[in-house]
């Protein structure tokens, strides 16, 4: 039997998606762009949360089909890439702000839809959004 979400939770999961998107595209370009001299650790943590959004992607994208969902194509909000390791970072905190706004309420409204597997895949990827902007926050202030 296919589970039924509401309209208003699969509008939510495609902008989970999107910005899953986003992230894995913003963070590897970050990864490409920092300069050299900045050091490898900023550039190693950009690739590595780069890999882990894109394994939310899959992860959510795989649930979503499952619950008839159309897949994004286009990161939303936009990818954008600092000039400096600086910005790149503060932009990144500002996407994890996006997941961590979102993702409560995924996990709420599943819930009351009784979609128990989307709500242990949001609270799962919660936990690692607040983990990776912990991680920015860090990596801004070793900066300053
Ligand atoms: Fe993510
Ligand atoms: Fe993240």
């Amino acid at each position: 039997m296919t589970q039924q979400a509401s309209k208003e939770l699969m509008d939510m999961i495609y902008q989970a998606l999107a910005s899953e998107l986003q992230g894995s595209i913003q963070y590897m370009w970050h990864h490409i762009a920092t300069p050299k001299e900045e050091g490898p650790e900023a550039r190693k943590l950009f690739r590595k949360v780069a890999m882990a959004e894109m394994e939310h992607a899959e992860e959510i994208a795989e649930a979503f089909r499952k619950l008839g969902g159309e897949l994004p194509t286009q990161p939303d909000p936009a990818v954008v890439v600092g000039k400096t390791t600086k910005e790149m970072i503060e932009l990144d905190v500002k996407a994890e702000e996006g997941a961590l706004e979102l993702y409560p309420r995924i996990v709420e409204t599943a819930g009351k839809e009784g979609l128990s597997r989307i709500q242990e895949i949001f609270e799962d990827i919660l936990s690692d959004e607040k983990e990776h902007h912990r991680s920015f926050m860090k990596a801004l202030e070793k900066l300053s």
